[in-house]
């Protein structure tokens, strides 16, 4: 998604919902605009996910209903303290959090309705649309530097996969280092950055993107196997209780990390592995370059592999794990 949706069209949308019409004149005195404005406006919601039926003399209603996200009820139904700020339409909260450090402190949340230029890992790109993915960042703090940050991508995906089966999603499992699947699709990945002193202390941003319902055309345009939290749930939980269990579970995860490391979730996190036990294939680009039985993770979260030229380690990095056939 590289163009951005007007701010009136969030504005619009909010005004809508799945049951009655609104009529078009109706909105063009809510907002003080033209009719044939609301109407050019209503035509970008599809390029930003967003269905709306239109009926001539009745007006418009969306074709399903957007539970939005609210951070005075995120934090209502969380344990944890820490600020929650909730932006309409930005590039990415990871971009925001990293271009703004002053106006978050440790533990603050950025979430985005809407992200024009989300970023994944290794350079690729990160599809959301509004009201259709749970997109933020989550800043945090350590006492120490870089070198002890190594298994934290792993520590934070143990977190969001309690979180999701605290939500019913029992069948969420973890994809070294960064992914969650379900049924070997991707629900949700993580992109962690740093910023401050490599030697400490550092501020990490935790961005998490989960899939919550992906458009035919979002499914077309990402280059691998993907689900999204509706093929899962006829109800889905809302997006506002789902990051509320998250934050809690990602506060309590990140405090023992930083009193312990990685190795407090070592066997947790095997157990959550997708292909534990299984034969894989370690990737560069294109390139096989190791082929081996996924044993499991050391204490610093490097994969564990058994190869006919006995154990060895793989760090992540810029590798990539396949199932071999
Ligand atoms: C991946 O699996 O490639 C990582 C995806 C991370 C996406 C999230 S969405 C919120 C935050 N902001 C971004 O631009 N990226 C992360």
């Amino acid at each position: 998604m590289n163009s951005s949706p007007k701010p009136l069209l969030l504005d619009i949308l909010k005004k809508l919902n799945a049951t009655q019409f609104v009529s078009g004149e109706d909105l063009a005195e809510m907002f003080q605009i033209s009719r044939a404005n609301i109407s050019l406006t209503l035509q970008q919601a599809k390029t930003f996910g967003v269905d709306i039926q239109r009926i001539h003399g009745k007006g418009y209603r969306l074709a399903t209903s957007i539970d939005w996200l609210d951070a005075s009820q995120i934090q209502s139904l969380r344990q944890e303290t820490g600020s929650v700020t909730v932006l309409p339409v930005i590039d990415s909260t990871n971009t925001w959090m990293l271009q703004h450090p002053d106006d978050f402190e440790h533990g603050s949340c950025l979430l985005a309705e809407c992200q024009t230029q989300g970023r994944g890992r290794r350079g690729r790109q990160w599809t959301s649309s509004i009201g259709g993915s749970l997109t933020f960042s989550l800043r945090w703090d350590f006492p120490f530097g870089i070198a002890r940050l190594s298994g934290l991508s792993l520590a934070t995906g143990v977190a969001i996969a309690r979180a999701l089966h605290r939500v019913g999603l029992t069948s969420a499992q973890l994809k070294w280092p960064n992914d969650i699947l379900i049924h070997n699709k991707k629900l949700a990945g993580m992109l962690i950055e740093t910023q401050g002193d490599a030697l400490g202390p550092i501020q990490t941003i935790i961005g998490i993107g989960i899939n919550v319902h992906l458009t035919a055309e979002q499914r077309e345009e990402i280059a691998q196997s993907v689900t999204d939290l509706s093929e899962h749930f006829s109800h889905p939980p809302s997006r506002n209780a789902i990051l509320a269990i998250l934050l809690d579970e990602l506060h309590s995860v990140l405090k023992v990390f930083t009193e312990k490391g990685f190795a407090a979730f070592q066997s947790e996190w095997e157990s959550l592995h997708a292909w534990q036990n299984q034969p894989v294939s370690i990737m560069q680009n294109t390139t096989t370059i190791l082929q081996g039985i996924v044993t499991g993770v050391n204490a610093d979260g490097a994969l564990v592999l058994r190869t006919p030229h006995g154990e060895e380690i793989v760090h992540a990095g810029d590798v990539s794990l396949r199932r071999a056939s």
